[in-house]
């Protein structure tokens, strides 16, 4: 099953990308067990995107998103996205602007006699269930689509790791395109 692809994309211009203060939080107080110790799950937050941008983005991407903003993952001393699946959409289509630090690593995991693909909105308990399956240090302005429904984690933040994020579900076009489904 496909962690990850690097689409072949228009690299996205030089558009207004900055945070509106319009915020969805996405944080939640939870933690995943390793080794005994918790590791809480750091702040993630979304925000609304200059409509330049989506315009930008339904002219030379696809018409076919259901969502999509900035996201901030970590906070100004790091963090850890703790493992988890998507809850609001099958794929993301990712274009780091600032990577969080030098070897942020986004890794994908299997839980213990579970099937890779898992039900959204899943936190594990404890990386000591896990697999590592890949882990990818996603480079800043490149096109990269994530499987969302795999259990992932964002590793090794140093600072806030910003992202223009773009939302797909399983059935679409872009997806089996660039997926070969
Ligand atoms: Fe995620």
């Amino acid at each position: 099953m496909t962690c990850v692809v690097y689409p072949d994309l228009a690299p996205l211009p030089d558009l207004p990308l900055n945070p509106s203060t319009e915020t969805f939080h996405q944080y939640l107080t939870i933690s995943c067990d390793r080794n005994g110790v918790p590791v809480p799950n750091t702040v993630w937050t979304r925000h609304t995107i200059d409509p330049l941008v989506m315009d930008w983005a339904r002219q030379n991407i696809s018409t076919e998103f259901h969502a999509m903003g900035l996201n901030c993952c970590g906070t100004e001393t790091g963090g850890v996205g703790i493992p988890h699946t998507d809850r609001t959409r099958n794929w993301t289509l990712m274009w780091v602007t600032e990577t969080g630090g030098p070897n942020v690593a986004t890794v994908f995991w299997q839980e213990h006699e579970h099937d890779v693909s898992r039900e959204p909105g899943y936190y594990p308990q404890s990386y000591n269930n896990l697999t590592e399956l890949e882990s990818h240090v996603f480079v800043p302005n490149r096109w990269v689509l994530i499987n969302g429904n795999i259990i992932h984690s964002v590793e090794n933040l140093q600072s806030v790791r910003k992202s223009v994020q773009i939302g797909f579900w399983e059935n679409t076009d872009f997806v089996k395109k660039w997926t070969n489904q």
